[in-house]
């Protein structure tokens, strides 16, 4: 597909551009990736409801077009620290907009999720930056939107979300999304993100996500080293193969709604994300005492009650606890009783399946 720029019909001076834009939680991982933002292996998510980036992008024409020209703000604040990753993405992807040095930016960034909770803000923040990119070019290109151009834009979005940010081309639409190439799922791209396109049982619908916050602090190692460590790493060729396996195995069970063997490859693959980590070189160990304690804690409920709970982990020390929906008190009640006493504060994050960005109205414009 391409995704360069087809005309510009119209003159733009100035405007203002808003989305919200969702958080996601791999099921099957990312981690590992070659030049270009190419994944190592195809990874599937669930978008994610409330976790959300709310990016407000006013543009500017310029004077001088040598080279880009914005300011970043997050929750208000000038945030000189956010411009290094922006600069980087603007750079791969002013082939695609050629626009990006016509103008100067005021990107204003605000989250649902406190920015010091240990989630990443990656995949929402560039993933709703991207659409406010993709609604310029739209803009300057003057489409009224038919079901083509907006599945054409989507993929757009999630084409540049993902030069932004690996999993933040999975957070355009929802709710379960594959990223990468995969021989059993039509479609599939190593480019954006689709949305899983067969049957998915009822058992797996409004799947709830409780995001036990367990060290709020700034991780020790960035996801971008972390994916560079896969290069000459032991086990690499092996991980990426079974993500595959993983991947076809889940086929199956979207569709018959068998919610055991669903635990069984969720599970799995959170631990071997960390066991990748461990087993680089240089190993790095993102797992709390607490953390721990958490996983032990929903395996002797599970054998206890015979729940359909489950976690899975991050690039991080938190956990996301998942369950269906048809147990969403009872679970909550276990959460409240014996797993918030391991979160940093007591904090916690109820959220849920949702189904993607959303384009803010401005009113005064
Ligand atoms: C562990 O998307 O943050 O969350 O492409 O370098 O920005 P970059 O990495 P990023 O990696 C996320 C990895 C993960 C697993 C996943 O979401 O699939």
């Amino acid at each position: 597909m391409d995704f360069k720029l087809k005309s510009v019909t119209k003159q733009i001076e100035r405007g203002t551009i808003s989305w919200s834009s969702p958080s996601n939680i791999a099921l099957v991982k990312y981690w590992g990736k070659k030049d270009n933002q190419i994944p190592e292996n195809p990874s599937i998510s669930f978008t994610l409801d409330h976790c959300k980036s709310i990016t407000t992008l006013s543009f500017s024409k310029k004077e001088t077009l040598d080279d880009f020209s914005f300011d970043v703000f997050l929750e208000g604040e000038l945030k000189e620290s956010f411009k290094p990753k922006i600069a980087t993405f603007f750079k791969r992807i002013e082939v695609y907009m050629p626009f990006l040095k016509d103008y100067h930016f005021k990107i204003e960034t605000s989250n649902t999720f406190p920015h010091s909770s240990g989630i990443a803000s990656s995949a929402s923040g560039m993933s709703a930056l991207a659409l406010c990119l993709v609604s310029i070019e739209m803009e300057l290109s003057d489409v009224t939107l038919s079901a083509v151009e907006r599945s054409y834009y989507n993929k757009k979005a999630s084409f540049l979300a993902r030069l932004g940010s690996g999993s933040a081309c999975r957070s355009i639409e929802g709710d379960l999304i594959v990223w990468g190439t995969h021989k059993d799922i039509e479609g599939s791209s190593d480019l954006f993100g689709v949305k899983y396109p067969y049957e998915v049982h009822q058992n797996f619908k409004n799947y709830q996500d409780t995001i036990l916050l367990v060290d709020k602090g700034e991780k020790q190692v960035s996801s971008t080293v972390g994916h560079n460590l896969m290069h000459d790493h032991p086990y690499a060729e092996r991980r990426f193969k079974q993500a595959h396996e993983n991947l076809s195995t889940l086929i199956g069970i979207f569709k018959t709604g068998d919610v055991d063997a669903f635990i069984k490859i969720v599970e799995s693959e959170a631990l071997t994300l960390h066991a990748m980590m461990m087993t680089s070189m240089p190993y790095f160990i993102l797992m709390k005492p607490n953390t721990l304690e958490i996983i032990n804690k929903i395996w002797a409920y599970r054998n206890k009650t015979n729940s359909k709970v489950c976690f899975t982990l991050d690039a991080g020390a938190n956990v996301h606890v998942l369950y269906p929906e048809n147990e969403k008190d009872i679970v909550l009640e276990f959460i409240k009783t014996e797993l918030v006493a391991y979160c940093q504060n007591g904090h916690y994050i109820c959220d849920q399946i949702g189904f993607g960005a959303q384009q803010l109205v401005i009113e005064d414009q």
